[in-house]
């Protein structure tokens, strides 16, 4: 029997006022470095700079608000949890950025977009957490334009700031690591591509780099 997980809650759409509060507090002060660095690497891998760009599962929008930041891009934060999503507000309001970045409330498995609508998909470690993923994928293929990409999977942008981050969360919760490899380890991984295998997406690549783990598709 796994052990409960303290770092995030199974179903963040139960996410209580005050575990939003604690996960924002980690997201600020323990993984707030990996923001900036992800979004470059993002947008330089791909060389996407304008247009409609969703983060997918963006949490407390810090990684949203980095992709608006560092390029042209329009950002709609997508994520089911509301108590996440009035966090998440607060700070685009606060950065000035309601006009870059969108709060979009709703379920990755019905996004309120229309067909063919976004430049480029983002999701940086919430795929675990979808419950039926290869709806999910075909779900993401729906509102990619024709020759958009998507990029799904985690990462701390980097091996030092990965490193980083893990030193200091094993402090704050002892059970860190072990809930991480529950989390997501190669059986997780596995089945991630088989049911991709199984969705519409016509071809994918999976990267496992400093990074993080990736998976790559484009839209016919
Ligand atoms: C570990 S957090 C990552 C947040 C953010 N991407 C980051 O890197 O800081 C996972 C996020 O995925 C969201 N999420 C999980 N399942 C979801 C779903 N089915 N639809 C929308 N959001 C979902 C959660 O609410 C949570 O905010």
């Amino acid at each position: 029997m796994p052990k409960k997980l303290v770092t995030n809650p199974e179903n963040y759409s139960r996410f209580t006022r005050e575990e939003a509060l604690n996960y924002a507090d980690v997201v600020q002060t323990m993984f707030a470095p990996l923001y900036p660095v992800l979004a470059r690497v993002l947008i330089e891998r791909f060389g996407i700079t304008s247009g409609i760009c969703i983060d997918i599962g963006s949490g407390t929008a810090a990684l949203a608000m980095e992709l608006a930041g560092n390029s042209n891009l329009t950002v709609y934060a997508v994520d089911h949890a509301d108590e996440i999503q009035n966090i998440a507000e607060r700070k685009v309001v606060e950065a000035g950025m309601e006009h870059r970045v969108k709060i979009t409330r709703a379920d990755v498995l019905s996004m309120p977009f229309k067909d063919n609508f976004a430049d480029f998909i983002v999701s940086r470690g919430s795929l675990m957490f979808w419950k039926e993923v290869r709806k999910t994928y075909n779900e993401i293929y729906r509102v990619l334009k024709p020759g958009a990409v998507a990029c799904i999977g985690g990462g701390y942008g980097s091996k030092e700031i990965g490193d980083q981050i893990k030193k200091k969360m094993i402090v704050r919760n002892p059970d860190f690591k072990e809930e991480a490899k529950q989390r997501f380890n190669p059986e997780v991984e596995k089945r991630l591509e088989q049911e991709l295998k199984k969705s519409m997406v016509p071809g994918y690549s999976i990267t496992r780099d400093d990074t993080g783990f990736w998976i790559t598709f484009q839209k016919r």
